[in-house]
């Protein structure tokens, strides 16, 4: 018999012996980090709103003001591209975790889950179009470093994260988010 196998008995049989059924623990375990990545998730999401606006409000008026790029529009184009990466990791994560991501979907099965509006917008519209902000993001994040001239760099900022903006405030869970 392996190793392993001793190293996932011996605590089952220990926590049994004072009356502990190991299972429960493992469950206890799972909600607490759930409940960890939720919290982490939601108020993250105030950043992430807060910051995309307003990289997308300097981007549109340096566009339509044609100001001259700063350094400070620079660092705020690149603030808004980490704080969303940020929360699609953290996002990523609590999609296996969470009873309204990927369980919600083998649980129910996709069927159930597209009819109803508040699951379909958890489990499958907001990680979906979470994820194409992201990549809208980044892509007029590298697009825009790539251009010389103040205006075009502009433009391809307000571009992408105006259409990042607009399709992330579309499928943030409002209802439920504190
Ligand atoms: C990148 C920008 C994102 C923003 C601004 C954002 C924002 C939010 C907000 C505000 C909530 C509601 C939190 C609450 O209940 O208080 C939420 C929930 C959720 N998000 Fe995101 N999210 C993002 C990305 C993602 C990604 C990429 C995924 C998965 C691939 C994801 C998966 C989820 C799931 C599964 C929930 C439901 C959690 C639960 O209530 O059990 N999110 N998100």
């Amino acid at each position: 018999m392996s190793a392993s196998f001793f190293y996932a008995i011996i605590p089952t049989l220990a926590f049994r012996s004072l009356g502990v059924n190991y299972l429960l623990l493992i469950q206890l375990k799972q909600a607490i980090m759930y409940s960890t990545l939720q919290f982490i998730h939601s108020y993250w999401a105030y950043l992430v709103v807060f910051v995309v606006v307003i990289a997308t409000i300097n981007a549109l008026a340096g566009f339509f003001g044609k100001k001259e790029y700063q350094p400070k529009d620079f660092r705020l184009a690149l603030f808004a591209l980490i704080v969303t990466h940020l929360q699609l990791l953290i996002g990523l994560i609590l999609f296996f975790v969470s009873p309204n991501g990927l369980q919600a979907i083998s649980n129910n099965g996709m069927g159930v889950v597209m009819k109803d509006s508040q699951m379909r917008l958890l489990a499958i519209e907001h990680p979906i179009i979470m994820l194409l902000i992201t990549a809208l993001i980044t892509i007029g994040y590298s697009k825009h470093k790539k251009k010389l001239v103040s205006t075009p760099k502009f433009k391809m900022l307000a571009i992408f994260y105006t259409i990042a903006t607009i399709f992330m405030l579309s499928r943030i869970p409002w209802g439920q988010w504190f």
